[in-house]
């Protein structure tokens, strides 16, 4: 198959960037289609860490790397991420779109405001600016890439949004802007100078590409119960980070997509705010928060945890249309003595299988937990699974696995258990 797509089908960091470093091995590009800097793929190898947030995590395998119109792109992010991989001696082979939005100073300051004002109603955003960016887009304001590498389209476009958006922080917001508007012209013209050559229309390239049989990744950020529609609104993010966004992000046929592999983490974790029905608490969480250092990548914020829920990968399948799975952090149950999965919950007195439409009812629920004895995945285990396959997985674990399967109706094809490359197992 021609075209693969990695969503997340959680609320993200499922360790999607992980599984993408893995395919991109046999894949001739790799794009990124939706989100922005909030995102935070974590690549390993040999010991070696790899953060990435705005660059498609294929970069650390030197393919040719793709940033589709759906991403907004902050150009100061991407010009520390590419240097700093430079000075890991990896060369970066970009193309960006130039309708892509450009995330301005004021889109943070913005993004921080709101947060504020909300108090303890606050989304817990990243602070990246990238819902005030989204939210340019939709109401036709946005600065897009292509208009910084124009001086004159650059003036115009900077006169209006700098004066609008003083007005907005200062009068409104009651923040200072720090920033003259001649000063973020000189900083961003020299960025779109820096970055003119990487301009690429990338929905041809990416056709062009499918047409001549080559293997394009497409890669998802965030995760879908994050969706601006779909999600747990208005806990999450601005853009879709489900498998249609990929071809409205591209600019792409949804024929293009063949295989959709949906990324699930062997429990759930959860950073910001809003509900979280098998969410666990003191020291349950402790274990599991550890164990997995679950420790976001772009903020570094302590992430809820909780047990795997059958309910929210029902509607994450609906959505997305999974041809796959792809299981992670496998490793991380290992030791626990009763593991448990929501197959189902109750809702005012009724047992329900899908994820409930809005918050005020998804709050209702409690979950129905099917209890699986554990297993142990040490460094003997891991050490003969690296050397003998899927075949070698304890039987709890493979029971853990095959119910998942069966009650998605969705064949498990890929199980990582461990950050590192070599830690994956892959079956037909
Ligand atoms: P992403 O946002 O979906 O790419 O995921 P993140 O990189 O934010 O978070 C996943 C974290 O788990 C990273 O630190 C990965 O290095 C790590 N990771 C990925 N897969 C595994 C696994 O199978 N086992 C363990 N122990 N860690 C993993
Ligand atoms: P990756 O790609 C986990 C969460 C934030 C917050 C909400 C809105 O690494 O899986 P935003 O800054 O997008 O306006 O924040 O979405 N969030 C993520 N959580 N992983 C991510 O990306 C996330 N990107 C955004 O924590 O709750
Ligand atoms: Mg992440």
């Amino acid at each position: 198959m021609n075209s693969t797509l990695i969503i997340g089908s959680q609320f993200g960091d499922e360790g999607k960037g992980k599984i993408v470093d893995c395919l991109a091995e046999k894949s001739d590009c790799v794009v990124r289609f939706q989100g922005a800097n909030n995102a935070g793929h974590t690549v390993v190898v040999d010991g070696e860490k790899f953060k990435l947030h705005l660059l498609p995590s294929g970069v650390v395998r030197k393919k040719r790397s793709l940033i589709g119109t759906g991403v907004c792109i902050d150009p100061r992010v991407l010009k520390k991420e590419i240097d700093g991989l430079k000075e890991k001696g990896i060369e970066v082979n970009l193309g960006i779109d130039p309708r892509s939005q450009i995330i301005m100073p004021w889109h943070n300051v913005i993004d921080v405001g709101k947060e504020e004002a909300l108090k303890e109603k606050n989304i817990g955003t990243t602070r990246r600016g990238v819902g005030p960016c989204y939210a340019d887009r939709a109401s036709r304001i946005g600065i897009r890439f292509d208009d910084l590498v124009d001086e004159n389209r650059f003036k115009e476009k900077l006169a209006f949004n700098y004066s609008y958006y003083k007005n907005i922080c200062e009068n409104i917001l009651g923040k200072t802007i720090e920033f003259t508007e001649e000063e973020v012209f000189q900083e961003y013209f020299a960025l779109g100078k820096e970055f003119k050559n990487m301009l690429t229309d990338v929905s041809i390239e990416v056709n062009q590409l499918l047409d001549k049989k080559k293997k394009v990744l497409f890669e998802g950020a965030q995760g879908t119960l994050l969706d601006n529609d779909f999600g747990t609104y208005p806990f999450v993010t601005s853009s879709h980070p489900i498998s249609g966004a990929a071809t409205v992000g591209v600019g792409m046929s949804p024929k293009r997509l063949e295989r959709i592999i949906g990324i699930v983490k062997a429990y759930t974790t959860r950073v910001g705010s809003g509900p979280f029905p098998t969410e666990l608490h003191e020291k349950e969480a402790d274990f599991l928060r550890n164990a997995g250092n679950e420790f976001g990548t772009t903020t570094g914020r302590a992430r809820r945890v909780g047990w795997l829920d059958l309910p929210m990968l029902r509607m994450a399948q609906r959505l997305n249309g999974f041809t796959e799975l792809g299981l992670t952090k496998l490793d991380v149950l290992s030791g626990i003595k009763e593991l448990k999965i929501a197959d189902s919950y109750t809702l005012e007195g009724k047992k329900v299988l899908e994820f409930p439409y809005a918050n005020h009812l998804v709050q209702k629920c409690k979950p129905n937990y099917k209890e699986f004895d554990g297993f142990t995945l040490e460094d003997k285990e891991r050490d003969e699974l690296r050397k003998n396959g899927f075949g070698a997985l304890d039987e709890n674990a493979k029971k853990y696995i095959s119910f998942i399967e069966k009650q998605l109706k969705v064949p498990i094809k890929t199980v990582s258990f461990g950050a590192e490359r070599k830690d994956t197992l892959t079956r037909d």
